[in-house]
């Protein structure tokens, strides 16, 4: 789809309005439950969470923003400011940002006092490892959110566009974020777009504040051309039943490997193909990332959580390489088992 469309398009101009990316945002607000309606674009999934944090800010006239522990959204300003960790080493305490664990409401509704705008979360917290919330978790926060008059804006960035076998993660808890940011897969990982899509209220911000947000290559023709054909493939009938089966051969075959390697592999947090595999110990992490380099295959491990390794495969992996990837996991579990001392 790209290469066809460098012959007729290019990034096309910002001010003016595009007709590709009016049919990205229609289709959007098809593909998303709720009154999810109007879409914003950006070129990187941070540019996209600020904008989701200024709209929040600016729709309220509030400016608190309650964000989780090991959360993880971006480098940029606002995204930063929200993120563990990270903003701290570039002056973390921007004014009104707070954080409280993933998956404590306690600790969450006593942090949401009358000056927060927003309540923002990666759906699975990425750089955690995709530690997975208690199953109340989301509903109670919808709840609260809504009580409050709080925004809630879900970072899909990692988990969103079919990763975890559903179209949208947070379809797995029954609810709809007020603002939802899409960044990574909407490229297609071939051209850099990012969307922030929201509530069909909300826009009544930009009647008066038109210039709210600028971008100049945010939602570039050529991006959204590619989103497009990529929402078209995943959206294909049998599409997310694929991940939802090619994510359960690697749920076996781990539970094979937990038994042949007890002293390393300790447990796997998954959703479809979003798939955190949990070591014994911190050092795991980086020693699988270099066993599996070794034999083929990329995986990082969690920042936050260095024992968990990020397996993302991609979607339309099949089931022979689904079995290329367990193999190469039983080689490196056993180097790893050998170097920690931990052997079967
Ligand atoms: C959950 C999440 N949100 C936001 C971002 C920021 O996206 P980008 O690097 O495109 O700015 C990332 C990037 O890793 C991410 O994992």
């Amino acid at each position: 789809a790209l290469r066809e469309a460098l012959d007729e398009l290019d990034m096309s101009d910002h001010m003016l309005a595009s007709g590709y990316r009016g049919l990205l945002a229609k289709r959007l607000a098809e593909l998303t439950p709720g009154d999810l309606q109007y879409t914003t674009f950006g070129s990187a999934g941070a540019e996209a969470i600020d904008f989701a944090l200024k709209l929040a800010r600016g729709y309220t006239g509030k400016p608190g923003v309650v964000s989780a522990v090991k959360g993880y959204h971006g480098h940029t300003g606002l995204a930063l400011a929200a993120t563990d960790e990270f903003g701290a080493k570039f002056g973390h305490s921007m004014p009104g940002f707070r954080r409280v664990p993933f998956g404590d409401y306690e600790a969450l509704e006593a942090a949401v006092t009358d000056d927060v705008a927003a309540v923002i979360m990666e759906t699975i917290p990425a750089t955690a490892g995709f530690t997975m919330p208690p199953d109340d978790w989301y509903p109670r926060v919808r709840q609260l959110c809504d009580q409050r008059g709080v925004i809630l804006i879900l970072d899909e960035v990692q988990a969103g566009l079919g990763r975890t076998g559903r179209l949208w993660a947070y379809e797995e808890w029954g609810i709809c974020p007020d603002i939802m940011v899409c960044g990574k897969g909407m490229s297609a990982a071939i051209y850099p777009v990012s969307t922030a899509t929201y509530r069909q209220q909300m826009q009544s911000f930009f009647d008066d504040n038109a210039f709210a947000h600028i971008s100049s290559t945010g939602g570039s023709e050529l991006g959204c051309v590619t989103a497009l054909a990529m929402l078209d493939q995943i959206t294909e009938p049998g599409f997310l039943e694929h991940v939802q089966a090619m994510g359960q051969r690697f749920e076996d075959g781990i539970a094979a490997l937990k038994e042949k390697h007890p002293g390393v592999l300790k447990g796997l947090n998954r959703r479809g193909l979003l798939m955190g595999v949990v070591m014994s110990r911190d050092e795991c992490g980086m020693l699988m990332a270099r066993a599996l380099a070794q034999r083929g295959v990329i995986a990082v491990y969690a920042h936050y959580n260095p024992n968990i390794l990020q397996l993302m495969p991609p979607l339309v992996i099949q089931p022979d390489e689904v079995d290329e990837v367990l193999d190469a996991l039983d080689g490196a579990l056993a180097e790893v088992g050998e170097s920690i001392g931990a052997r079967a």
